[in-house]
């Protein structure tokens, strides 16, 4: 027999001791075979039994089986439920098919019958984890693929003008730092790290002489360059797992006085992701080169931050989201020396 037979949980629900006993006999030399005998105990006991299969009686006092059946199929449908029935009816049979029964039994029935239908039942279970894992690699390398093909459209995006090289990649990496230390949760960070690093995403849908252009730029060119965070949202909006991702994307050019783009929300309309991005994106954009600008120092672009706290940045966030920038910079000034040493 299989391994993964042998350790399987089996429960067994009916509140006739009798069919309990006896299933219990014949099922435990080949699985873990626990024993309920009323709905209750089972809605109670499921989280702590963990069943791989389940030997559910249709006939019990209270909750009819059927009922528990229906339930089961909407918490997880991979749960193989077998019925047991001792009068068995056209209408009850089709019943318990259509929500979802893998099988049934009529009692009284023989230990061949019973062993019979719990191998199909297990392997038709252990059929239904693997085209899950299937499922799910195939999800992680479709997963893969888009970030590969989004980082290559990036590097695009930082070919076309130097100034910006690296940016996408710094942004998200100083997003996710400064979202652990203000307490965000791990998997949050782990998806809005990408949303941090597409932020910019858009701009493949503005053109170079805007993207690249030396000198400040016409206010039409402004108005096409202002585009960029609605068309990333739109790259964005029908990819299901960076849904979350996309107030990032969307707002990250919002200002707190309601003047910023591209949907003028004001202070605390502003997602809180996104005025985090705001204030790490402004910063890496003052301490690197620009067309417009020699990049700033550490210290000094701090300070122009902090004087755009109520216009540009939200107040009390920008200080502590400043605070841990500082903390950074220190840290990257540590490691440096170290390598220096
Ligand atoms: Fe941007």
């Amino acid at each position: 027999m299989d391994q993964k037979m042998k350790s399987a949980n089996v429960l067994v629900i009916d509140d006739d001791l009798g069919v309990r006993e006896s299933l219990k006999m014949i099922l435990k030399d080949k699985f873990s075979v626990s024993t309920l005998s009323s709905i209750d105990e089972a809605i109670d006991g499921l989280n702590q039994i963990k069943p791989e299969m389940i030997f559910l009686d249709i006939k019990m006092p209270r909750t009819n089986g059927l009922e528990f059946l229906k339930q089961m199929r909407v918490l997880n449908s991979t749960i193989p439920i077998i019925m047991i029935t001792a009068f068995p009816t056209t209408q009850t049979t089709i019943t318990a098919l259509r929500y979802g029964a893998f099988d049934y039994i009529i009692k009284p029935f023989q230990p061949s019958e019973i062993l019979t239908v719990a191998e199909k039942a297990m392997n038709h279970r252990i059929e239904l984890s693997e085209k899950d894992r299937l499922v799910e690699n195939l999800r992680m390398a479709v997963q893969q693929n888009l970030f590969s093909t989004a980082e290559a459209l990036l590097l695009a995006i930082d070919a076309k003008d130097a100034y910006t090289a690296g940016h996408s990649k710094r942004v998200s990496l100083l997003f996710a730092f400064v979202a652990e230390k203000l307490g965000m949760n791990k998997s949050r960070i782990e998806v809005l790290r990408y949303g941090a690093f597409l932020h910019d995403i858009g701009k493949i849908g503005v053109g170079d002489v805007v993207l690249a252009k030396p000198s400040s730029l016409t206010d039409e060119e402004y108005r096409v360059m202002k585009r960029h965070s609605e068309i990333g949202y739109k790259i964005l909006e029908p990819i299901d797992f960076l849904k979350e991702c996309l107030p990032i994307v969307r707002h990250h050019h919002e200002r707190y006085d309601g003047t910023g783009y591209p949907d003028c929300l004001k202070g605390d309309a502003i997602p809180f992701e996104a005025s985090i991005l705001s204030v790490v994106d402004a910063y890496d954009a003052l301490t690197t080169d620009r067309h417009y600008h020699k990049k700033y120092s550490h210290l000094k672009a701090c300070e122009i931050i902090k004087q755009g706290i109520r216009i540009q940045f939200m107040p009390a966030l920008t200080e502590e989201v400043l605070a841990i920038i500082n903390r950074y910079h220190e840290l990257n000034t540590e490691n440096e020396r170290g390598v220096e040493s």
